[in-house]
């Protein structure tokens, strides 16, 4: 008998790869993807459930007939649910309300308890999706999968899913790119690669809202803000990344997820969630800044299209979200930069007192400062923050860096303008930055004006 099993357990990982055709027209490079979607539990996240229920038992935190908790949202718990059902552990999820219903009706095929929480709440907030699963998981005879803390997690990576990968490629990877939740997969795959000291460079896709981008480019912790894109992107650092095994970081708004998605399945025959978008859209933006025919990439496509019939695959719902409108044509920041023309870029030392920043604001007539050191953004001064300082009494000598805020995002010269508009939606400020990895070069500071002041000089015939 040929690829017969036990039972469904064991048809967890060994997932086929695909080179990709259509949607990489255009480029030189060869693309290929990873269908993690065809684990039994329609997920890449099959591989850290089993892993983590293991290592429990092993450890003796879950007894026979246990009970599972974990905050998911929908992937890990169809995984624990799966494994839940095999070997008779009852399972309760929490899943913030912005997942979709077929991810919640999936739980409870497989006999899962669900209690849905508010996604528009703080990670502190007792309400929150974190606090809610991690109160319930500490309850009395319940053992908690905690996915975010738990190195089971990116352990299941370096054990599985790097090798794997090594091993199908025959070794010819010279980039692996996914999307970041958890960190899980990219520091497991990272970590692996790095030890066997394979020159694979690692790169991250993040969605526009999530605080990781902002985070690895400068070291600051950005506000972050709702986005609709599921499974990726996060509002705190989890303990399972680690970002010494991540090389570069990509930025993708939410419409470029949702049409790069819709894409996979007309013209590549991948039906996909919108995370699997996400990451092939980002992937694409790095391979053009690397482009070459030797160049083999290797894309993690987490989960299936089926989760999300009711949004990426409704067109009144993608209609609804504006992701079927065209903006392709707005071109890219560095066409904004070329508009704005050549700008002193008016900035403060860190050691400034409120004082002289007031004086630099003055003379230059801006209401916002960046606070540079060595070239590295330290965060931005608002006239906000400056007046409320220069009432307090001595207040005009506190230091720049001492009131300094991290309400700024940062974004690349080849990037989309679309994309400088979504984050615009919630920053007042985006520096643009020449990055090479973790170091990044601020060129220029740009406001919502200026996006205005773009567009409609494009509107009004591109003078
Ligand atoms: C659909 C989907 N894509 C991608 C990821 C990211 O994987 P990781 O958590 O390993 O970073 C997740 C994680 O929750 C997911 O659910």
């Amino acid at each position: 008998m040929r690829n017969v099993h036990d039972n469904v357990l064991s048809c967890v990982g060994d997932t086929p790869i695909v080179r990709l055709n259509s949607v990489t027209e255009g480029l030189q490079a060869q693309v290929y993807v990873k269908l993690e979607m065809l684990n039994p539990g329609g997920s890449i996240k099959d591989r850290i459930a089993l892993q983590i229920i293991r290592d429990a038992q092993e450890a003796g935190d879950l007894p026979a007939g246990g009970l599972i908790v974990e905050g998911t949202s929908g992937n890990t718990g169809a995984g624990l649910a799966m494994v839940g059902a095999v070997e008779g552990f009852p399972c309760t999820f929490v899943m913030p309300d912005k997942q979709s219903e077929e991810k919640r009706a999936a739980l409870r095929a497989y006999g899962a308890k669900v209690v849905v929480t508010p996604t528009a709440v703080e990670p502190e907030d007792p309400r929150s999706y974190y606090s809610v699963s991690t109160a319930l998981g500490n309850e009395e005879g319940a053992y908690f999968a905690n996915q975010y803390h738990n190195p089971s997690n990116p352990k299941t990576h370096y054990n599985s899913t790097a090798p794997e990968m090594w091993e199908q490629m025959d070794g010819q990877i010279d980039a692996v790119i996914c999307g970041l939740g958890t960190g899980g997969t990219i520091t497991g795959i990272g970590r692996w690669m790095k030890e066997q000291d394979r020159d694979v460079k690692m790169v991250g896709v993040d969605p526009v809202g999530s605080l990781y981008f902002d985070y690895f480019h400068t070291g600051q912790m950005t506000q972050p803000h709702t986005y609709i894109v599921e499974g990726i992107g996060e509002d705190f650092l989890p303990t399972t990344i680690d970002f010494q095994f991540i090389d570069d970081l990509v930025r993708v708004n939410d419409k470029e997820c949702m049409v790069m998605t819709r894409r996979l399945v007309r013209e590549e025959g991948l039906f996909c969630g919108g995370s699997s978008g996400a990451a092939v859209a980002g992937a694409l933006k790095w391979v053009e800044r690397n482009d070459s025919p030797d160049l083999k990439v290797l894309i993690v496509l987490p989960d299936s299209g089926s989760r999300y019939l009711s949004k990426i695959y409704n067109d009144n719902w993608m209609r609804e979200n504006g992701f079927l409108d065209d903006d392709s044509g707005l071109g890219r920041v560095r066409d904004l930069q070329k508009r704005l023309g050549k700008r002193e870029l008016i900035s403060v030392s860190g050691s400034a007192s409120v004082n002289e920043v007031i004086g630099t604001m003055k003379l230059n007539g801006v209401s916002q400062v960046p606070v540079l050191e060595d070239g590295q953004i330290q965060g931005v001064l608002t006239d906000k923050v400056l007046l409320e300082k220069a009432l307090q009494r001595g207040g005009g000598k506190t230091p720049a860096n001492e009131l300094a805020t991290a309400e700024f995002c940062t974004i690349e010269p080849d990037e989309h303008v679309a994309v400088l508009m979504d984050l615009f939606k919630r920053y007042k400020v985006a520096f643009i930055v020449k990055s090479e990895g973790k170091r990044h070069q601020v060129l220029d500071i740009i406001t919502r004006i200026d996006v205005i002041d773009f567009l409609s000089a494009r509107t009004a015939g591109g003078k």
